[in-house]
């Protein structure tokens, strides 16, 4: 697929993706969508790909949100028939079990906080601005914004952001947990490509096996959520990246993963 609205590059291991509509702050249309569904398709089926790093073009914008002129002239039957907004969940989030990053540069409002949030975690630069400003517009979060964001950063404050539609800062982003770290602005991709490649360089199942784990503290109880841990623990003891992990710690070497 030819992509227009995106670009995609691969750096030995890592796939990285930008979001390239700059003079729209890389608002997200269906085109947008469709195009980001291919990319993750193609990083997850490429078995050379291990982590995949998502940010925006442009200085100003990770995503400003859904594509407003798109969706004001949508009627509301649409909305409802076409089951809007399912598919980035369900192609983006569910369909993608290797590990990828979100690199915010600036703007990640609405449905652009929404898409950060579906990463398994977020780098931001110092100039990140993050909200859930949809009921300015008179409607809400429509992409998971109201419950993961809860999730990650508590009722009060994520009720407010939602309630009030302010924009939270880098800093107070990474002191209420959205963001796993904050970086200089120029540094931001470079940081995020070098964790990436860190990621990409772990044996390939246990990066799966550690994602899914961790996912499965937001989807279940915590006796369920341990067995799930332990379980999944006990399969990569049967691995053979397993045997040469133990072993290479033990002579003192790096690991050369066979990704079984
Ligand atoms: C379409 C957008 C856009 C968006 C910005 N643009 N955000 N186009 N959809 N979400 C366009 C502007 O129309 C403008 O185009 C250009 O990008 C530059 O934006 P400016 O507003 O001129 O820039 P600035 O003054 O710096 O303000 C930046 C901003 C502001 C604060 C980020 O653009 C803004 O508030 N944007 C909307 C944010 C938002 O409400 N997001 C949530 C969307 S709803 P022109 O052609 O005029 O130059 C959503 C729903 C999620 O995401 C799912 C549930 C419904």
């Amino acid at each position: 697929m030819a992509y227009e609205t995106i670009l995609t590059e691969t750096r030995d291991a890592v796939t990285l993706i930008t979001l390239n509509r700059p003079k729209a702050l890389n608002a997200l249309n269906s085109q947008v969508l469709e195009e980001l569904i291919d990319a993750f398709a193609t990083f997850e089926a490429d078995d050379s790909q291990r982590c995949a790093v998502l940010t925006g073009s442009g200085d100003k914008a990770f995503a400003a949100g859904a594509d407003i002129k798109e969706m004001s002239e949508k009627p509301a039957a649409d909305f409802y028939l076409q089951d809007f907004f399912a598919r980035w969940t369900s192609e983006i989030v569910k369909k993608v079990r290797k590990p990828w990053i979100a690199a915010v540069n600036g703007f990640a409002l609405g449905g652009g906080c929404e898409l950060a949030m579906m990463a398994d975690f977020i780098l931001a630069s110092e100039n990140a601005k993050f909200g859930q400003p949809e009921i300015k517009l008179g409607v809400a979060p429509g992409m998971g914004g109201s419950q993961r964001l809860t999730r990650a950063i508590g009722k009060s404050k994520s009720m407010e952001m939602c309630l009030t539609g302010r924009m939270m800062g880098a800093e107070e982003a990474e002191r209420a947990n959205l963001v796993a770290r904050v970086v200089a602005h120029d540094e931001l991709l470079d940081e995020a490509m070098k964790t990436a490649a860190t990621i990409a360089g772990m044996p390939p199942m246990a990066a799966i096996a550690n994602k899914e784990m961790v996912n499965a503290a937001f989807e279940t109880g915590l006796d369920q959520g341990i067995i799930f841990e332990r379980r999944l623990f006990q399969i990569l003891t049967a691995s053979e990246d397993k045997k040469e992990g133990m072993e290479a710690f033990i002579e003192k070497r790096e690991g050369n993963w066979k990704g079984r």
